[in-house]
């Protein structure tokens, strides 16, 4: 009996550990880059985030619109649902502001919900009131660019692994989700009522959104494997702590594919990448901090997290790895001259996250061997929508 038991978690440790698979060198070269589509005055990705989109205004519908039209158009097998909420804000004069999240899913092929866990990428698109005029780059306009470009990456290995048939077996399959979150920024002064709207209202109605008796998941809220918030993302040399001690593990995950992206050269913003070192006299190797400094850290030493929209969810017990800078970018809800706007993007940081988050999503959704080196060469999207 005893021994049944300990073999029988010794599979089901093999088969978590297969979950994971790791990407080849050759795969990791490879990744599309975002080249024109996160130019920031005429990217089709980019340009149109980098505007006021305050919740409740016009900015911010438009800039919800862009990103439908951009599912509709790119990745019709996607599922898409828009959460609805609204409250009233401390600037809103008893008025009640709506707030939107959109909510983007591909499930594998037959599954029904409740039946598989999902990765959830995640980034808010609101930007914040005052000071007037500002736009938020890093503040999620570049990371919801990153996340939509990273769908479409991961949707086409996605297609080829379940044509493949690789969908048959359920419990190997997993899906993958992008929550574009609204209402994230406080009105007038941060605080519990006055900030993550949209977060709230979304991680409450989900709590008590039940699946089917006997699913394997309960609820939208369980079917979340891990929730990945990206932040503040899009100034050079950022450095992000790993604040949770139980998703430690997938900060190590994804900082070792940040190092083999760096061994390969594949990161821009480094000082040795290729095109940046064919510029420079002294070809000696330089000094390269990593994005994410702390794979090394001792399990145990973990320092307060950030308030952030991952907090409704959190205390339902999804598990976070919080993407966000710390020290938070200079940029910072700034308007005095170091603003946080489209010109002060690092837009090759922006480039390497958006590679690194693909890179990480891929080896947890396991599409090594599903990537098409061809589809780089594809027709870039163009936009429609007005700016
Ligand atoms: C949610 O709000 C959007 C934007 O205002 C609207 O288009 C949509 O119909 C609403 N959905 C529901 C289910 O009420
Ligand atoms: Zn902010």
């Amino acid at each position: 009996m005893v021994l049944i038991v300990a073999l029988l978690s010794l599979l089901s440790l093999l088969s978590l550990g297969a979950a994971y698979g790791t990407l080849s060198d050759d795969t990791l070269k490879k990744l599309p880059s975002p080249g024109d589509e996160f130019d920031i005055k005429n990217g089709a990705i980019l340009a149109p985030i980098l505007r006021t989109r305050v919740s409740g205004t016009p900015g911010n519908a438009a800039v919800r619109q862009h990103f439908l039209d951009f599912f509709k158009s790119q990745l019709p097998e996607w599922h898409i649902e828009l959460h609805n909420s609204s409250s009233e804000t401390p600037t809103s004069n008893g008025k009640k502001v709506p707030f939107v999240n959109i909510i983007a899913t591909r499930d594998p092929p037959g599954s029904h919900p409740g039946e598989v866990g999902r990765l959830a990428l995640v980034a808010h698109y609101d930007s914040k009131l005052t000071p007037p005029g500002f736009i938020g780059a890093t503040d999620s306009a570049a990371p919801c660019a990153m996340l939509l470009h990273a769908a479409r990456t991961l949707d086409a290995a996605l297609t080829k692994k379940w044509e493949a048939g690789a969908a048959d077996d359920l419990e190997e399959q997993r899906g993958l989700q992008i929550l574009l979150l609204d209402g994230e920024e406080a009105f007038k002064e941060w605080s519990d009522a006055d900030s993550l709207y949209g977060a709230r209202a979304l991680a409450e109605d989900w709590e008590f959104s039940y699946h089917p008796a006997a699913s394997t998941y309960c609820t939208p809220l369980d079917s979340i494997d891990l929730f990945v918030l990206l932040d503040l993302l899009g100034s050079a040399a950022p450095k992000v702590p790993s604040y949770f001690a139980t998703t430690h593990w997938a900060y190590k995950s994804m900082a070792k594919i940040e190092q083999r992206l760096r061994d390969l050269r594949q990161f821009k913003s480094s000082p040795n990448h290729p095109a940046r070192m064919a510029k420079r006299k002294n070809k000696k190797p330089r000094k390269e901090p990593n994005f994410l400094p702390e794979a090394a850290k001792s399990d145990h030493v973990f320092m307060g997290g950030i308030q952030d929209d991952h907090l409704p969810f959190m205390a339902r017990g999804v598990e976070i790895l919080h993407v966000i800078p710390s020290p938070f970018p200079v940029v910072w809800h700034n308007m005095r001259g170091v603003e946080d706007d489209a010109e002060h993007l690092d837009m090759d940081t922006v480039e390497d996250w958006t590679r690194l988050v693909t890179a990480f999503a891929a080896e947890w959704m396991e599409l090594e061997g599903f990537f098409d080196p061809k589809a780089q060469g594809r027709a870039a999207y163009t936009d429609k929508t007005e700016l």
